[in-house]
C-alpha cells in the first residue's frame, strides 16, 4: 500500500497525454533452457492437438430453477449499474507472443496465412475490426537485423542467447511490419508493439522507429518493457529495482525517443504488464489457474478434470476481476482505454481437456461479458504454438502443411460470439442480470445498444444428459413489452466436456478442417413470444448459451463473413515455420518458471538452481504511461 501511494504521488504529477490502460494475466516467462522439459510428453504429443476429454461436473445440488423469468427494461436510462457504451472493435482481441508470429501469421509479408485472415474477417464482420498484441517475453531481447536467410520475417539467433533466460533472442527484419501492414491492408487489424527493455543504456528503438514507419495508424500502442516488476527476480537487473528505477528508465526512454528523429509518434508509449511484485494486495489474486506442474514441474500439481467445475459457473469471471473495479472507475474517468492485456483459461498453457472444451467457451463469455460489465474495453486472449491447449487457432506443425489445414479452439468461438454480442455500433452497454436469484449456473446479462434494449445473452453451465436441467427463461419488458418475436442463435454442443462446437448452426470444423471460414448453414431460431402476457420463452439446453436478438440488430444475420480468402494460392508453402518447436515450446508466454524462482531463489540471481519449487502466482498490475508522465492506475 506504501508503495502504491508512492507511485501515485510519483506518477500522478503529470498529466498523460495518450495512454492506454493495460493489464495481463498470464505470466510469460522462462528461466531454463527448453532441452529441460523437452521430454515432457505435453510438447512431443502437441498439446494444442490433445483429444483428452473430461467428465463433465455433475447437476449441482440442489440444482438451480430451470424455470425463472427476467425483468428487462426497454430504455437503458432506466437501469442501474449498466457499463459504459463500448469503444469501437472487437472487445476481445489476441496477444501473440513474438516467437510465434510467423507460425500463426505468415513466414513473412508475401506469404499470409489464409486461415488466419478468414478467421480475422469473421470478426471484422461482426465487429468492425480485431486488436493484436505482438510481444510478450520474447518482446524484451527482440532484435531488429537487416536480413534473414530464406525469406524469413523472424528467427531465433542463437549468438544472442540471454545469459539469464537461456532463450535465444528473437531476430527480426522490416518485414514484421510488412507482415502486419500487409495484415492491416487485407482486414481491420491494428496492432501493439513492444519496446525490449533488457538494455536501458543502449535502447534498441527500431520497433518503434520501423514499426511506426511502416504501419502508421494501424499501430496503436508500444508496450514499454514487459513485466518490469519481474526484472531482478529473473537478473535482468542487478542490486535494487523499484517502481523508481523503471520510472527513471521510462524516462530516459522518453528522452531518447524524443531526441530520435526517425520516431514519427512519441505518444504511444503503453504501461507494461505488471506483475504484482510491486503491489502487495495484488498478490492475492484469483486469475483462474495454472498449469505449470504439468508442463515444466513448477508448483502444485493441478487436476484438470478437478480444476473444470471452478470454470463452469458464473463466480469465475466475477472473482477474476473483482480487485480491478477501482482501476477501471479510474481509467474511464480518466478517458482511458483498460485492456486486459493477456489471459486465458490458465497460464502454463491452459489444461487438457479444459481449455478447448465447449464449458470453456462458455467460461469465456461469461469472463468477457462481466469485463464489459465492469467497464474494461478490451481483453487479449494469448495464443501459443503448438505445446499449449488453449489456442483460439492453431497453425499446423511444419511437416504438416501441406496436408492438414488450421485448428481452432474453443476459445475462438468465444470471440466471434462476443464480437457479435458488442457488434460494431460503439453503444453497446451490458448488465449482469443476476437472474435466477443469482444462481452461479444460470448467468444472464442484457445488452443495451443506442440507448435500447438490443440482446439478452442467457447461459445453461448445468450439464445434463436427460431434459431435466434445460432452461425454459421467460423474458419480459414491463412498460414497453415484448416483441411479436426474437430471434436465438444458440453456441451449442452436447457436453461442456467437448470440443465440437456450433455456432447458429455453423461451425469452423474439426482438427486439421479450419481454414477459417464457418461452414453449414446458418441456423437462426425464431421464437413467438405472448404479447399479451408480455413474455417471451427462450429455451436454453443443459448444456447452453442463448443470444436473444430484440428488434434489428446488424450481427444478427451474420455468418460466414462474405469477405474470404481463398486458400489455394497459398496452402503449399505458407505455413513453413522457421522459429524452430523448441522456442515455440516455452516462449510463447506459458512457462512460468520465473514464478518459482520468486520462491525458491535470491532475488537477482539465477544460479542455475533450477529445483524450483514454489509457484508464486501473480497478476500484472495495469497502469498506463505517457511521454511527460505516467499514469498509473492503482487498486
Ligand atoms: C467505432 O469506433 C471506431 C474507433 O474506435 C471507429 O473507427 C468506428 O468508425 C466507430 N463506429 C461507429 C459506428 O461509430
Ligand atoms: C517469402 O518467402 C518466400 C519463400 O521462401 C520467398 O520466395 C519470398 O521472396 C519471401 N518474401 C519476402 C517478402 O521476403
Ligand atoms: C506486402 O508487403 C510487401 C513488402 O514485402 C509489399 O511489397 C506489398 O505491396 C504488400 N502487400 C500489400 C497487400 O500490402
Ligand atoms: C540485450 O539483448 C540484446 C539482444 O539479445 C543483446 O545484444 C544485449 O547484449 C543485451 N543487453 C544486456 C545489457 O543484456
Ligand atoms: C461502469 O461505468 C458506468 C458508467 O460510468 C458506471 O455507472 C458503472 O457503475 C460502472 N461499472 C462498474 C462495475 O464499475
Ligand atoms: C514431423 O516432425 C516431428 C518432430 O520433428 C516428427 O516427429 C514427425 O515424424 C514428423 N512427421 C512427418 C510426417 O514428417
Ligand atoms: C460431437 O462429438 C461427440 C464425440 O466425438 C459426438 O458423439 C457427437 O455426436 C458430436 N456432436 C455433434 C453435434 O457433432
Amino acid at each position: 500500500m506504501i508503495l502504491a501511494a508512492l507511485w501515485e504521488l510519483l506518477c500522478l504529477v503529470t498529466v498523460a497525454k495518450a495512454s492506454i490502460t493495460v493489464h495481463g494475466q498470464i505470466p510469460i516467462r522462462q528461466t531454463q533452457a527448453p532441452t529441460a522439459t523437452a521430454q515432457d510428453t505435453s510438447f512431443t504429443a502437441l498439446a494444442a492437438y490433445n483429444d483428452r476429454v473430461l467428465r463433465p461436473p455433475p447437476i449441482p445440488s440442489p440444482p438451480p430453477a430451470n424455470m425463472f423469468t427476467v425483468q428487462l427494461q426497454r430504455e437503458a436510462a432506466n437501469v442501474q449499474g449498466l457499463s459504459m457504451a463500448h469503444v469501437g472493435g472487437a472487445f476481445f482481441g489476441f496477444s501473440l507472443e513474438m516467437s510465434v508470429v510467423n507460425q500463426v501469421l505468415g513466414k513473412n509479408s508475401s506469404l499470409i496465412q489464409v486461415p488466419f485472415l478468414n478467421l480475422m474477417a469473421n470478426l471484422q464482420e461482426r465487429a468492425g475490426g480485431v486488436l493484436i498484441r505482438m510481444g510478450g517475453n520474447t518482446q524484451e531481447h527482440a532484435t531488429h537485423v537487416d536480413f534473414i536467410d530464406h525469406g524469413n520475417a523472424i528467427s531465433k539467433a542463437q549468438a544472442l542467447l540471454d545469459q539469464t533466460t537461456r532463450t535465444p533472442a528473437v531476430i527480426y527484419t522490416d518485414d514484421l511490419f510488412y507482415i502486419a501492414a500487409n495484415i492491416s491492408s487485407l482486414v481491420n487489424v491494428k496492432w501493439f508493439l513492444g519496446i525490449p527493455f533488457n538494455d536501458t543504456a543502449n535502447w534498441r528503438l527500431a520497433i518503434a522507429e520501423r514499426g511506426q514507419t511502416i504501419l502508421g495508424d494501424n499501430l496503436l500502442g508500444l508496450q514499454a518493457g514487459n513485466e518490469p516488476d519481474l526484472y531482478l527476480n529473473n537478473g535482468h537487473r542487478q542490486g535494487t529495482y523499484t517502481p523508481y528505477d523503471y520510472h527513471n528508465e521510462v524516462r530516459n526512454l522518453i528522452a531518447t525517443m524524443d531526441d530520435n528523429p526517425n520516431i514519427p509518434n512519441n505518444y504511444m508509449l503503453v504501461g507494461p504488464s505488471i506483475e504484482g511484485l510491486w503491489q502487495p494486495q495484488m498478490l492475492n489474486n484469483n486469475y483462474p489457474s495454472n498449469n505449470c506442474f504439468a508442463q515444466f514441474g513448477v508448483g502444485a500439481a493441478r487436476d484438470p478434470q478437478e480444476e473444470f467445475p471452478n470454470y463452469l459457473n458464473h463466480n469465475a469471471g466475477i472473482n477474476l476481476i473483482a480487485e480491478y473495479l477501482d482501476s477501471t472507475r479510474v481509467a474511464q474517468q480518466a478517458g482511458k482505454p483498460f485492456i486486459m492485456f493477456e489471459t486465458n483459461t490458465a497460464s502454463c498453457g491452459g489444461f487438457p481437456g479444459l481449455s478447448d472444451s465447449y464449458g470453456a467457451a462458455l467460461w469465456a463469455i461469461d469472463y468477457g461479458l462481466q469485463m464489459a460489465y465492469s467497464n474494461f474495453t478490451h481483453a487479449l486472449l494469448h495464443v501459443g504454438g503448438l505445446n499449449v491447449y488453449y489456442n483460439p487457432f492453431t497453425a499446423p506443425p511444419t511437416n504438416q502443411s501441406t496436408y492438414n489445414e488450421w485448428t481452432i479452439g474453443a476459445i475462438y468461438y468465444s470471440t466471434l460470439v462476443m464480437a457479435e454480442i458488442l457488434g460494431k455500433s460503439n453503444t453497446s452497454q451490458v448488465v449482469d442480470l443476476a437472474s435466477n436469484y443469482g444462481n452461479i449456473f444460470t448467468p444472464a446479462y442484457a445488452i443495451y445498444e443506442h440507448g435500447t434494449l438490443s440482446k439478452v445473452a442467457l447461459f445453461n453451465y448445468v450439464d445434463d444428459s436427460t431434459p431435466a436441467s434445460n432452461l425454459l427463461v421467460s423474458l419480459s419488458v414491463p412498460g414497453g413489452g415484448v416483441p411479436a418475436s426474437v430471434k436465438v442463435k444458440y453456441l451449442a454442443a452436447d457436453s461442456v466436456s467437448l470440443k465440437n462446437i456450433t455456432w447458429a448452426g455453423q461451425t469452423f470444423g474439426g482438427k486439421y478442417e479450419v481454414d477459417g471460414r464457418l461452414k453449414g448453414d446458418l441456423n437462426i431460431v425464431n421464437i413467438n413470444c405472448d404479447m399479451g402476457r408480455n413474455v417471451c420463452q427462450i429455451p436454453v439446453a443443459a448444456p447452453g448459451f442463448a443470444l436473444v436478438f430484440f428488434g434489428d440488430s446488424e450481427t444478427l444475420n451474420i455468418g460466414q463473413s462474405p469477405v474470404t480468402f481463398a486458400t489455394t494460392a497459398y496452402t503449399k508453402t505458407m505455413n513453413t515455420v522457421t522459429v524452430d518447436q523448441d522456442i515455440l515450446a516455452t516462449s510463447n508466454g506459458h512457462s512460468e518458471k520465473d514464478r518459482s524462482q520468486m520462491g525458491s531463489t535470491s532475488k537477482g540471481s539465477n544460479s542455475g538452481a533450477q529445483g524450483l519449487n514454489t509457484f508464486v502466482p501473480v497478476i500484472f498490475v495495469l497502469f498506463s504511461i505517457a511521454i511527460g508522465g505516467v499514469m498509473v492506475f492503482l487498486s
